[in-house]
């Protein structure tokens, strides 16, 4: 241990005390360390060597089957007052809520090493970066962070010795008594047993019983999202689910956009796509989190707080994401995805035949007559940014990127065109607020048809009040010129025709959509004033060598008023789940409502 910070070290001591570990481990953040952790896991069972030959420096796990995803229904902002907690969170008291959940941390790291791990969201040193502590009985998680987050001695010589840092506490949940032999993925079953705590007055996680993903993976969705949006609350400054992408255009201008799109609606895809309009180059900041502040020259600024992605595995294929295969062709931990006779990985969209042998995720032989998917929907890949073809060279710029555009999009089959732009900042942040995705039948739920609102697609991921956090965005818009403010758009790639087929091909042709955006933020591109703000008309958006069927185009940019009259009801109802929304939210609902009345 080399820090001298006395809150360090007290809380790993009443860790330490609460939790018994056999053994407590600093992670240094050494590659010597990451190799001897990986042998060991290799060795236990809990981890596969993949051919070294055509994954060096990969792994397989296999999750337990009820421990596949984020548990929404588990997560917890348990701030002081219930009504700072606001109507899209659980809550619970945080005194109860620690009486129950310090019984199940007491003893349950038994038989297993404490793992500390100092790690840095941002650049270590940034102005912009803070720096947490997540102590957790994982290996899986410490190698997880040490590819996600920047880990080890580096981040724990630059904690001052009075430095304040985000407390993460971690368990599987899964004691082991004297002599029992340890399972490949150990977790808590038992679903009312898991915890994804959050305590924001304390800027403090503890997270019980589950080791996958944003549950474990606290530098992710826990810190660097619930915790950091309040952070960005009280200090000015703003904690966003959204992509960062560089863009140029043939001329070498190069702009900056960010995206807000809700869990598995493309951030990935759209954050390394490849342009399909000769001249355009798109370059990666980062592809999930986006933390902004005004620099001094009044612009927004973002920085992508983790220096990995934590991907989706089906669906990336060399057609869909080449740049997204490309980076995991090393040193990539793969979850959850099927394993091949030849030690390499397989899954559902990855463009090519599976063979007619696999291991599947669940670790039994699958071959193509099996009716279970091969790879689990929620398999995903966790590999370095720095290895990404198109990683943009000032990704980790400790100033961030100006950013000129914010995108929000969802999946919306109908009503909501390929692209609008909001009339000005307000009109934007409404936008952001009506933000939703259609529930389709891959959700299990009566609702069909209904749209799951999820404001900035920050739904399960804002650690505080939803309209406090509304207007925690207008008053972020008053702290500049507006000129200077980023232009907010809504874009759908989304939307079908009615026999159910995409409209829009998506994925590198929507570049053709960014070009129009760019164009806009630059101040030439050409657009009409619909009631639902500004639109390009189907002759400014590129169609060169774009195969779309005749009439596609015109349907993508419809404005159908009879849609809009049944959005607009569904939005009232959404807006009658909040207690206390923003006047200016309000207004902005009942003029889109005048608009379209006389449209
Ligand atoms: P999280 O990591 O959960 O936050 O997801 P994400 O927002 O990064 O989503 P991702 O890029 O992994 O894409 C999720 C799914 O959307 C994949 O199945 C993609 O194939 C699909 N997808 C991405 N972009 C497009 C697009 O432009 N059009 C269509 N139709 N599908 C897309
Ligand atoms: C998401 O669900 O938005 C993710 C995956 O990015 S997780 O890190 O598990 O939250
Ligand atoms: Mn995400």
């Amino acid at each position: 241990m080399s820090t001298k910070n006395k809150k360090v070290i007290e809380w790993i001591e009443d860790v330490v005390k609460m939790c018994q570990p056999d053994k407590v481990h600093w992670c240094d953040g050494s590659k010597e360390e990451s190799d001897r952790f990986f042998q060991q896991m290799v060795d236990s069972g809990a981890a596969i060597r993949l051919n070294q030959e055509k994954r060096p420096g990969c792994y397989l796990f296999r999750s337990h089957p009820s421990d596949v995803g984020r548990v929404e229904e588990r997560t917890f902002i348990a701030s002081r007052r219930k009504e700072d907690a606001g109507p899209l969170n659980n809550w619970i008291d945080p005194v109860e809520l620690k009486k129950t959940m310090t019984e199940l941390y007491t003893g349950c790291m038994k038989g297993r090493t404490m793992y500390v791990i100092p790690f840095s969201m941002g650049p270590i040193g940034s102005p912009i970066s803070k720096i947490g502590i997540e102590v957790t009985d994982s290996l899986y998680v410490v190698e997880n962070m040490r590819i996600m987050t920047r880990i080890g001695n580096e981040v724990l010589a630059n904690l001052g010795e009075e430095d304040e840092f985000v407390r993460c506490l971690h368990s599987v949940g899964a004691p082991l008594a004297a002599g029992e032999q340890d399972v490949p993925w150990p977790c808590e079953p038992d679903l009312e047993k898991k915890f994804i705590s959050h305590f924001p007055e304390e800027r403090m996680i503890w997270s019980y019983g589950s080791g996958y993903g944003g549950n474990a993976l606290l530098g992710k969705k826990c810190f660097a999202l619930r915790i950091a949006s309040v952070q960005a609350r009280d200090e000015g400054w703003l904690a966003e689910h959204m992509l960062i992408l560089g863009i140029t255009d043939p001329q070498g201008n190069k702009k900056y956009i960010a995206g807000a799109f809700p869990s598995a609606t493309g951030k990935t895809n759209l954050a390394m796509h490849i342009p399909t309009i000769p001249g355009w180059k798109v370059e990666t900041i980062g592809d999930d989190i986006a933390w902004m502040r005004f620099g001094e020259d009044g612009r927004l600024y973002a920085i992508n707080p983790e220096a990995g992605f934590f991907g989706v595995a089906p669906g990336t294929s060399m057609d869909s994401n080449p740049n997204a295969m490309r980076t995991i062709a090393q040193n990539t931990i793969f979850t959850n995805v099927a394993l091949t006779d030849d030690g390499d990985v397989w899954w559902e969209g990855i463009g090519y035949d599976a063979p007619d042998h696999l291991i599947d995720w669940k670790g039994n032989d699958w071959t193509p007559d099996s009716k279970e998917p091969a790879a689990h929907p929620n398999a995903r890949f966790t590999t370095p940014i720095s290895q990404c073809p198109v990683i943009a060279p000032e990704w980790e710029d400790p100033m961030g990127v100006p950013i000129s555009a914010i995108l929000v999009g969802g999946r919306r089959p109908t009503t909501i065109p390929l692209v609008h732009q909001s009339f000005d900042w307000h009109h934007g942040i409404f936008l952001g607020l009506i933000l939703g995705s259609e529930i389709t039948a891959a959700t299990i739920s009566d609702n069909i048809g209904q749209v799951r609102r999820d404001p900035f697609a920050m739904l399960p991921f804002i650690g505080y009040h939803v309209c406090d956090y509304l207007q925690h965005w207008l008053d972020m818009g008053k702290k500049t010129d507006p000129e200077k403010l980023p232009k907010i758009f809504y874009v759908n790639w989304f939307r079908k025709d009615e026999s159910g087929q995409y409209l829009w091909p998506g994925f590198g042709e929507n570049s053709r959509v960014i070009k129009w955006i760019i164009e806009r933020v630059s101040g030439c591109g050409k657009a009409v004033k619909t009631p639902i703000g500004y639109m390009p008309s189907p002759e400014d958006i590129n169609t060169q060598d774009l195969e779309i069927a005749p009439g596609n185009l015109e349907k993508l940019l419809e404005v159908n008023k009879d849609m809009w009259i049944q959005e607009i009801a569904s939005i009232k109802e959404y807006f009658g789940k909040f207690d206390r929304l923003p006047q200016d939210m309000k207004d902005e609902l009942k003029a889109l409502e005048q608009r379209i009345m006389v449209y």
